[in-house]
């Protein structure tokens, strides 16, 4: 079997005055378990197990697939999580890895230096401390005098001395398998708390000859997500992180602190990030292209020397040498083909805009087939909807549409076809063919406005 975790996360999460459970809370879009669930998996652990509890029947579908679910009925402690998860792991040997479902910010390099260091010492428990300036909260590591682990202490049970200790227990461990087991059943309920605590197990070992070992990893890393406000903390860093990524990468950025991209979001070296600029899914973006500023993109592809001004796109699929916006906004199912254009205010959706067409102002495309080299006038509308049903619109290669047209769905205008300002469009255009649908203009001379006496 290769290596094993256990990840806790059954808690209620009290003080994020949630209707939701805490680990659902996301960071950059990423639910806090899962950050949780796929370091461990990148870090090269097999098997995980989840320990669920509060809010199960919604935790347990974001981690389905990628992890096993144990469930602890009452939370009476970390140490009575784990032994939830036991009876799922029956036989495990060797190292076994206990995380925090709570702290998304732990990478998988320490979570796979955490289970390293285990086996070269083949210590009882491997336990991840952090040096932090203010240890409210936390557990203290309390060394013995020749400097090794003797026993964490819950600030709860801490002596004023014990209170002082600045280095902390981050709530990852690595155990030896069968010692964990073991001391399982050795954990009582005599603290200030009245719980089982993981964190007895240590002098547990101990006890029992076995080596307590102590790495020290970036307290960033270990911030659990309590309160909204450590939840916005843990997404500025993970925020920083993600930035520095793609920077190294050749990504310029003018204002990082502004940008905000999802942890699946890909991003070619040479792109441009202008100020506000949120990127999320599965969203991509070529190299020579220009986002921003003020754009959010959502599993949206955008090809190569794009600009992206102001604009909103969904599952969008831009190609090369589009220009967006500004005030672009792009539903689902739009694809801009090479050099076309969406220009300011316009909203399209479900339609192809083909290579070289020009949807430059005010418009809304909807359900609609463009072929290349078009151009919509200004204000022009495909009237998709007729209160029940939506029909499709389709628009043949150079044709030309002027300002303000209304083309009334179902209808098809077919290629080099022309379109009269203002007209209302119901039956279907010719190839080369003018259509005007629009009242007749009347002037009458010496009929200006009556004056007044
Ligand atoms: C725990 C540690 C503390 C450490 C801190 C680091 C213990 C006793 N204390 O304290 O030393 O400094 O983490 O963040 O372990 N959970 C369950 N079932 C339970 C209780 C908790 O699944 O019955 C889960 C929670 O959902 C959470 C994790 O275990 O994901 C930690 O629990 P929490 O109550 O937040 O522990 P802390 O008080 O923070
Ligand atoms: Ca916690």
């Amino acid at each position: 079997m290769g290596l094993q975790a256990i990840i806790l996360a059954a808690g209620e999460g009290t003080r994020m005055k949630s209707a939701k459970p805490k680990v659902l809370h996301e960071v950059l879009g990423k639910p806090i378990v899962r950050w949780v669930v796929d370091a461990a998996h990148e870090a090269g652990v097999e098997d995980v197990v989840c320990v669920l509890g509060h809010g199960r029947e919604a935790v347990e579908p974001i981690v389905a697939g990628d992890a096993r679910v144990a469930v602890q009925v009452e939370q009476r402690g970390t140490a009575d999580a784990v032994a939830a998860a036991v009876p799922a792991l029956a036989g495990a040997t060797g190292s076994l890895l206990v995380l925090s479902g709570d702290c998304p910010l732990i990478t998988p390099q320490t979570i796979a230096a955490l289970a390293q260091a285990r086996d070269e010492a083949d210590a009882g428990v491997v336990v991840l401390t952090m040096k932090v300036d203010d240890p409210t909260g936390y557990g203290r590591i309390v060394r013995d005098a020749q400097g090794q682990v003797e026993r964490i202490v819950e600030q709860k049970d801490c002596t004023p001395e014990q209170a002082q200790i600045c280095e902390c227990n981050s709530g990852f461990y690595c155990f030896d398998a069968e010692l964990l087991f073991d001391a399982l059943g050795k954990v009582d309920t005599n603290n200030a708390q009245g719980e089982f605590y993981l964190t007895d197990v240590i002098e547990i070992a101990r006890k029992a000859g076995r080596a307590v070992v102590a790495y020290t990893a970036d307290a960033a890393e270990c911030l659990g997500v309590n309160t909204r406000v450590q939840l916005a903390a843990a997404t500025k860093i993970m925020q920083r992180r993600i930035n520095e990524r793609h920077m190294l990468a050749g990504v310029t950025m003018l204002d990082p602190d502004t940008v905000w991209i999802g942890p699946d979001v890909t991003i070619d070296p040479d792109v441009e990030i202008l100020p506000q600029v949120m990127l999320a899914g599965k969203t991509h973006i070529g190299t020579g292209t220009v986002v921003g500023p003020c754009s959010r993109l959502t599993d949206t592809t955008v090809g190569r020397n794009c600009t992206i001004d102001e604009t909103v796109a969904i599952e969008t699929t831009i190609d090369n040498d589009v220009d967006c916006g500004p005030r672009a906004y792009l539903r689902p199912q739009t694809h801009l083909c090479d050099g076309s254009k969406a220009g300011t205010h316009v909203e399209i959706k479900k339609s192809t805009i083909g290579k070289g067409s020009k949807v430059p102002h005010l418009s809304y495309i909807g359900d609609t087939t463009m072929g290349s080299g078009v151009n919509i006038g200004a204000g022009s509308i495909t009237c998709n909807y007729d209160g029940v049903k939506k029909w499709p619109t389709t628009i043949g290669d150079d044709s030309f549409v002027g300002s303000d047209t209304m083309m009334v769905a179902p209808v098809n205008l077919g290629a080099h076809v022309l379109v009269g300002a203002g007209s209302v469009i119901t039956q279907d255009v010719p190839d080369y063919a003018l259509a005007l649908g629009r009242a007749r203009q009347v002037v009458k001379p010496d009929r200006n406005r009556p004056v007044d006496d």
